[in-house]
């Protein structure tokens, strides 16, 4: 499924025009990489980045974290909003004390069942922090996604969302998950943009359905109503 070049265009667009400089890319270690993927979950990069560098210098590792008191993780969390992703946080690192060795679990069930980490962000994490071949699909993905394959439809519809983690599935590499991961995130954020994307500069434009049928505006179909 993969052999129609969507990864490898991805990551030659990646190595020229991706992050490469982000904090938890340098050095990258599960606790880091998961506590970056939920500070991004709904807030931008150049916001996290700074808090992100404050956090870690508080509470490097996981174990530090989970016992840590709650003011004090809050404190560190102070302006990022949506405090139950701290709080979330706090937990899980808790739970991974308790049930896994101290460690982020590498299995995706286990993973995903952990407070704050839903089946995206526990691929997210696992890709960057193993190579492990997770799919990830968050907002940015399942737009350009939409709009490659010509996907029609709301994605917030089950049978819509199960077609695009089938699609995500099936461009994964066999080889740089970090980086492919990082790359499609990058890409949605920064290129396919829902509004004004760069198409005159995509990699994928010589295949992208919603291109090619003039549907770029249009896809993702959004809510109705
Ligand atoms: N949003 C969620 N995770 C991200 C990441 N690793 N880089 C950029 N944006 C993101």
């Amino acid at each position: 499924v993969a052999a129609d070049g969507f990864a490898p265009r991805l990551l030659r667009w990646f190595d020229a025009s991706g992050r490469h400089d982000l904090p938890w890319q340098h050095p990258r270690s599960p606790y880091r990489v998961w506590v970056s993927e939920i500070m991004l979950q709904q807030t931008q990069v150049r916001v996290v980045v700074p808090y992100f560098e404050r956090w870690m210098q508080a509470l490097p590792t996981l174990r530090d974290l989970a016992a840590a008191e709650p003011d004090a993780v809050i404190a560190l969390w102070a302006g990022l909003g949506y405090y139950a992703r701290a709080r979330n946080l706090h937990k899980a690192a808790q739970l991974c004390m308790e049930r896994h060795g101290g460690e982020l679990p590498r299995d995706i069930e286990a993973l995903a069942a952990l407070p704050g980490i839903g089946r995206s962000t526990a691929g997210a994490i696992l890709a960057q922090a193993h190579g492990l071949r997770h799919a990830i699909l968050d907002g940015n993905v399942k737009r350009t996604l939409a709009r490659f394959h010509g996907v029609r439809g709301w994605p917030g519809t089950r049978a819509v969302e199960l077609e695009l983690w089938r699609l995500a599935e099936g461009h994964l590499p066999q080889a740089r998950m970090a980086d492919y991961t990082q790359a499609i995130m990058d890409f949605g954020a920064t290129l396919c943009t829902r509004q004004n994307p760069a198409c005159v500069l995509c990699p994928l434009q010589d295949d992208c359905v919603a291109r090619r049928e003039g549907l770029v505006a249009e896809l993702p179909t959004p809510k109705p109503g």
